[in-house]
């Protein structure tokens, strides 16, 4: 696969890419019995929805908050009375474990001297206390969230966010990383070169954008940079 060129800073999303997302609910998965698998999808499901709809409500909540609510459905659809899960599987949200691939990657980038950011949905505290239990926080040159313009992705005002604070006048010059098909695909057609992390093996969403390259892991990027 050809290398991106002319790259000076190399921004991840989050939730999905660097951590998994579905970590929680497999934790509690003996507890939570036959649903847990679906519990944790519908759980992702509304989470992003909520989030998009909110945005074009214009009524933003922080992504603690849409977490919080996106939870609270997918109980009530999957018809799961637990008092106290609720509360269980919000706090390891806050300890999600990062996928095995991404500290040695993020690792081998920064010893290159590639600036490396994250850029992501989450409200500053979640993505300090993700960072921080993953071990991942001097690796980090900076931790970028969506409250700082108060819209959630795939809105262009949360990529320029990017652009701003790296003080990286040209698009192209950030390889954005993700493994959300939606984010990847309004990443590149915002302008980033992207490479999308396509750990299931998923189709491109039938959106505009077209990433740069695709890998199935994160171990495969170093080599495109
Ligand atoms: C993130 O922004 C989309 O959940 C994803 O981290």
């Amino acid at each position: 696969m050809a290398k991106l060129e002319g790259i000076r800073a190399c921004v991840f999303d989050a939730y999905g890419t660097l951590f998994d997302v579905h970590a929680p609910v497999a934790k509690l998965a003996q507890e939570i019995g036959e649903k847990a698998d679906a519990l944790s999808k519908t759980w992702r499901q509304k989470q992003l929805e909520y989030s998009w709809l909110r945005s074009l409500m214009g009524v933003h909540a922080d992504f603690w908050h849409v977490t919080g609510d996106a939870l609270d459905y997918a109980l009530a659809f999957h018809g799961i009375e637990d008092p106290g899960l609720k509360d269980e599987l919000m706090v390891l949200y806050l300890k999600l474990d990062a996928y095995p691939d991404a500290k040695a990657a993020l690792e081998t980038l920064k010893s290159r001297n590639m600036r490396l950011g994250i850029l992501s949905n989450g409200s500053p505290s979640m993505l300090e206390a993700a960072v921080r239990s993953a071990g991942l926080e001097k690796l980090i040159d900076q931790v970028l969230s969506v409250e700082d313009v108060g819209i959630y992705k795939p809105s262009r005002r949360v990529y320029r966010l990017a652009m701003q604070k790296f003080v990286l006048p040209d698009a192209p010059s950030i390889c954005f990383v993700s493994s959300n098909t939606w984010d990847a695909q309004a990443a590149a057609q915002f302008g980033f070169q992207v490479v999308r992390i396509d750990r299931f093996g998923l189709p491109d969403d039938k959106i505009p954008g077209k990433p740069a390259a695709k890998v199935k892991s994160l171990s495969e990027l170093p080599a495109l940079l």
